[in-house]
C-alpha cells in the first residue's frame, strides 16, 4: 500500500493511482468526522463495512442500469475504480424530513415530505459545503444545464431502487448523499458515473419498525453504537453471515450513549 502513489487523502477515504491506467484505488478509512470535521472519532472496523456496503450498494445499481465508477473490491478495505473528474456537488435526495432541512424549513423529524426533494450542495469543505441552486451552478460552472439534468434523473432513480432495496430489509431510506464524476470511456465517448460511495456515512437509514438510526447520525449525535449499527444494515443486506451466537441486534443498537464503547 505504502508504495503506491497517493492522489487524494479525504475524511473517510484515501485515493491511490491504481495498477492499469484511468483506475484508482480507494481505500476506506475508520475515521468518522462529523460537522465538517469539528467532531473527530476512529471507530474500529467502519472502514472494513463501508467497503463492504458500498461496494453492494453499487454493483446493484450497476446492475439495473445505473452507471457507476465501481469496477472491484480487492480486499477488506480496498476497491478499484474507475478514475472520474468529481463535479463539485453534493447531491442530497430526502423522503422524510431530517437533519439540517428540519431547522432551515421549520419541520419536526420524521416527517414525511411531499414528495422526494433534491438538493444541490458546493462541494467545498473550507466554505461548509453550502446549500446552492442551479442559477449559482450554472453561472460558476460547476456543472452543465445537462449534467444537472442527468444528475437529477440518475438521483431520483436510484432513490426508487434504494428505498426498495432497503424496505425489503426493513430500514426506511430517509435521505442519502451521492456525488458524480465526468468520464471518458472506452469508446471515447464523455459520461457521468455514480461515484465516491454510499453507505450508511452517506446515507440516513431508520428501522421501519422502531424508527431506530443504523447511519452516521449515532455519531453525529453521541448516540454509541455507530459500528453495530452499520454491522446490523451489512447482516440484513446478506453481506454479513448472522452469528448464532451473538446477541440480538437490535438490542446490541441501543439508544443509550451509555452502552456503547465504540466511540
Ligand atoms: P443533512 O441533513 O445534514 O444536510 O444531510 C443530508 C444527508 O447527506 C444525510 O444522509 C447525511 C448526508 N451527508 C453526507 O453524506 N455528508 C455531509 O457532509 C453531510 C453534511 C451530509
Amino acid at each position: 500500500m505504502s508504495r503506491r502513489e497517493k492522489i487524494y487523502e479525504g475524511k473517510a477515504k484515501i485515493l491511490y493511482k491504481g495498477s492499469k491506467p484511468g483506475t484508482l484505488v480507494q481505500y476506506f478509512k475508520d475515521d468518522a468526522t462529523a460537522f465538517n470535521a469539528k467532531k473527530k472519532a476512529v471507530l474500529n472496523g467502519k472502514g472494513v463495512l463501508n467497503n463492504r456496503i458500498s461496494e453492494h450498494i453499487m454493483l446493484m445499481l450497476g446492475k439495473v442500469g445505473i452507471p457507476t465508477h465501481f469496477i472491484e473490491r480487492l480486499n477488506m478495505r480496498e476497491q478499484l475504480i474507475k478514475e472520474v473528474e468529481i463535479i463539485p456537488l453534493e447531491v442530497i435526495c430526502r423522503n422524510v424530513a431530517a437533519g439540517s432541512i428540519c431547522p432551515m424549513y421549520g419541520l419536526e423529524e420524521g416527517k414525511r415530505l411531499p414528495r422526494s426533494i433534491i438538493e444541490f450542495c458546493y462541494k467545498k469543505d473550507a466554505l461548509n459545503d453550502p446549500l446552492t441552486t442551479e442559477e449559482h451552478i450554472l453561472a460558476f460552472g460547476w456543472a452543465t444545464s445537462a449534467e444537472l439534468d442527468e444528475m437529477t434523473a440518475l438521483t431520483l432513480r436510484i432513490n426508487d431502487i434504494l428505498c426498495g432495496m432497503f424496505a425489503g430489509i426493513g430500514i426506511d431510506l430517509i435521505d442519502f448523499k451521492i456525488e458524480f464524476g465526468r468520464h471518458t470511456d472506452e469508446n471515447g465517448d464523455h459520461v457521468i458515473l455514480l461515484a465516491d460511495e454510499i453507505s450508511p456515512d452517506s446515507c440516513r437509514l431508520w428501522d421501519s419498525q422502531t424508527a431506530e438510526k443504523l447511519d452516521k447520525d449515532r455519531f453525529r449525535r453521541d448516540l454509541g453504537g455507530l459500528v453495530d449499527a452499520y454491522t446490523e444494515v451489512a447482516t440484513r443486506l446478506g453481506i454479513l453471515k448472522q452469528n448464532p451466537k451473538a446477541p440480538p441486534k437490535l438490542s446490541v443498537v441501543s439508544n443509550d450513549p451509555n452502552s456503547n464503547k465504540d466511540e
